[in-house]
């Protein structure tokens, strides 16, 4: 299993936060190993800060769900989706606008095998506008992969949640230059929705030993470390402007992260 390939964990651990809060499908994606791993973190950490990195992650992906509905795309595209379920509502919710999910095949076997069940269970039907699509967003030719499901021209947002930490900084180059050709060829109502910590305030997240413990055992869990890109606001302007964008609109600045919204 490649080191990337491995953050399935981290998605896992994402879905076990919003089924605790009761998220319709999350439940589906609880596994005994996220289920055993939290029992024992929860044995080694206090409960003060787990909590505090559950509520800060799950707000995150609630501001994050807000900014896609606000932009009210006609298209959506999730790179590294992992067993996000917001794609599967937001394409209940608008069954003429095409989702796609894009994830290491590995996962989106998976996830296939698993949305065929929630279909049966909660009595859903066929979902024909949900897409699953296998790549590694990095190494391959995105648009390639995409363009069979993608219409030019339609309000198309590309976003990324949780994603960008996991990349180096020439695998996020790479993301970068795959965003930055979707959006020049599907046209002017395309966008990039994504979030970055900024490094001083990342590193304050989970404060002390026990925070830094954790980010250790979450770096050897995912077989990855995590990288911050930025060290501030402007720096991310600046490399976006470098990279091809024509504009980066700061959407939300929270504590931890900045959502922005990119376009060519
Ligand atoms: C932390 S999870 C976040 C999942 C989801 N976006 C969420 O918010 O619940 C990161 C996901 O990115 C995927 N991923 C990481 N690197 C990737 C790559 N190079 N290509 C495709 N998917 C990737 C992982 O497999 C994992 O499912």
């Amino acid at each position: 299993m490649k080191g990337n390939e491995k953050i399935g964990i981290t998605a896992e651990a994402v879905a076990l936060m919003k089924a605790q809060v009761g998220d319709r499908f999350s439940k589906y994606f609880v596994t005994p190993r996220i289920v055993k791993l939290n029992s024992v973190v929860g044995r080694v950490f206090s409960r003060d800060l787990l909590s505090n990195v559950f509520s800060k992650r799950l707000s995150l992906a609630k501001d994050m769900h807000r900014a896609i509905k606000d932009f009210k795309p006609e298209q959506l595209v999730d790179l590294g989706a992992g067993v996000d379920t917001f794609g599967l509502e937001y394409a209940l919710a608008n069954p003429h606008y095409p989702v796609i999910e894009v994830d290491f095949p590995k996962m989106m076997d998976y996830k296939q095998r698993m949305l065929a069940m929630i279909k049966k269970q909660e009595g859903l039907g066929s979902v024909p506008n949900l897409h699953l699509v296998s790549a590694d967003v990095v190494m391959d030719n995105l648009m390639q992969r995409l363009k069979h499901d993608l219409k030019r021209g339609k309000r198309t947002l590309v976003y990324s949640v949780g994603l960008n930490t996991y990349l180096n900084s020439g695998q996020y180059k790479s993301l970068l230059h795959n965003v930055n050709e979707i959006l020049v060829q599907l046209g002017n109502n395309s966008a990039y929705l994504s979030h970055e910590p900024i490094k001083a305030q990342h590193e304050n997240m989970t404060p002390g030993v026990s925070g830094k413990l954790l980010r250790s055992l979450v770096g050897i869990l995912t077989g990855n470390r995590s990288f911050v890109h930025f060290n501030h606001e402007s720096d991310l302007k600046s490399y976006f402007q470098k990279h091809g964008f024509g504009s980066v609109e700061i959407l939300k600045r929270r504590k931890d992260n900045l959502i922005y919204l990119a376009r060519v």
